[in-house]
């Protein structure tokens, strides 16, 4: 039976409401799959409302070729499938959807998510896309020295030494990747599941004359959870720069980096959580602000910067650092309020998606909930 898929045909936006539509398949049965999303009552009034038409070839079930489901979602981002359409054979149905069939697994989910987002990342932030050194954004530099001088900051924790061989995993369009690969002297191989990043990435490390020491691999969706491609001891650093956050099996992606790692060898990375935060203390007033960050941009769950160093502890490694980047304050990053980076401007193509994420993550930012973490860890000799 061929594999599940789903293929873009359209997508319609307004400033409020978009609409994207989706031919999907799954063995010898295919659907016509119109996802409607709009957004009011601000960010706490984030809902979706699906409509699914799904059409069989001819008689494949009984009762006619063609069936209705409609379906309003309570609850973002990690409920959002199984969903349950009006069908004859409603087992099979969510047997369908839940292998990867309509909507995807989470890991899918993310994966289209950069489909989207992508180009507009690209025009706003060029080829680096995480947050900065906080020390170097006060004294004035630009976001992409400021993430330079964090991955810097990585390198040397992670005593990564010229000849070495490192993954990034996650590694987007290949800013980072490329800068650690010129400064370490070290041959890496930046990883996406999505082969659009990939081939920018490519483009830019070409463009920088760097495609001797770097590689940009588009893997599966859950090759993550055993980075079986590599051989166990062969790396000396694996690095994540604001990529880990988007996946919903963190622990496993741990033990894999672990087991991948030489012995001595180091994991570096930055990345998205939350915490407490003045009067927002109980999961529940947390998640007020985080469950929309993770509805709109992708994000199964945010962890914290103390089940990052469990989980990475209970892979094995003895964690070295495990910081919150932005102790005490707002976690503003680059991109303050006052919209230094253009995002709240952003007309192009596919605009609402960026407008929909920057107010909800500055709403969780100013809420002082949003954070960075910082982690080095390294595998007992
Ligand atoms: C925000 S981008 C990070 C970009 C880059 N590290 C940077 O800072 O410029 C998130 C990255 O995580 C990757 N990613 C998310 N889920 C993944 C998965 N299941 N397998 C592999 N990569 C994944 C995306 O493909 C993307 O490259």
């Amino acid at each position: 039976m061929p594999a599940a898929g789903v293929t873009p045909i359209k997508s319609v936006r307004s400033p409020r409401w978009s609409a994207r539509i989706r031919r999907g398949r799954s063995g010898d049965e295919q659907w016509v799959f119109a996802y409607l999303s709009t957004s009011f009552a601000g960010i706490e009034g984030f809902r979706r409302t699906f409509i699914l038409l799904w059409l069989t070839r001819a008689g494949r079930r009984p009762g006619g070729d063609t069936a209705w489901g409609i379906r309003r979602q309570a609850r973002p981002f990690g409920r959002m499938w199984p969903l349950e359409p009006v069908w004859h054979d409603r087992a099979r149905c969510r047997e369908t959807l839940g292998r990867g069939g309509l909507m995807g697994t989470v890991e899918a989910q993310v994966r289209t998510y950069y489909d989207t987002a992508g180009p507009a990342y690209s025009q706003l932030m060029g080829p680096f896309w995480h947050h900065g050194d906080l020390e170097s954004e006060t004294a004035g530099l630009s976001p992409a020295e400021a993430a330079k001088a964090l991955a810097l900051k990585q390198i040397k924790a992670a005593d990564l030494q010229p000849g070495g061989t490192a993954l990034d995993f996650g590694s987007g369009v290949g800013g980072t990747t490329v800068y650690m690969a010129s400064i370490s002297g070290a041959s890496f191989v930046g990883l996406s599941n999505n082969e659009w990043l990939s081939e920018q990435a490519r483009q830019y490390c070409a463009e920088q004359g760097m495609s001797s020491q770097v590689s940009f691999l588009t893997a599966g969706d859950e090759d993550y959870k055993t980075l079986v491609a590599w051989p166990t001891d062969s790396l000396d650093m694996v690095s994540f720069f604001e990529s880990v956050c988007h996946l919903p099996d963190k622990a496993s992606f741990f033990r894999a980096v672990f087991r991948i790692l030489k012995p001595g060898a180091r994991l570096v990375g930055v990345d998205w959580l939350q915490r407490a935060f003045g009067e927002y203390q109980t999961d529940e007033q947390i998640a007020q602000w985080m469950r929309p960050v993770e509805e709109v941009i992708s994000i199964p769950g945010h962890g914290t910067v103390d089940s990052y160093r469990e989980m990475i502890e209970a892979a094995g490694f003895v964690v070295e650092i495990a910081e919150d980047l932005y102790p005490g304050v707002e976690c503003w990053g680059s991109t303050p309020p006052d919209d230094g980076q253009g995002w709240g401007s952003y007309d192009g193509e596919l605009s609402t998606v960026i407008h929909d994420g920057k107010r909800v993550l500055d709403a969780a930012r100013a809420a002082g909930v949003f954070t960075v973490g910082r982690f080095v860890a390294r595998k007992p000799e």
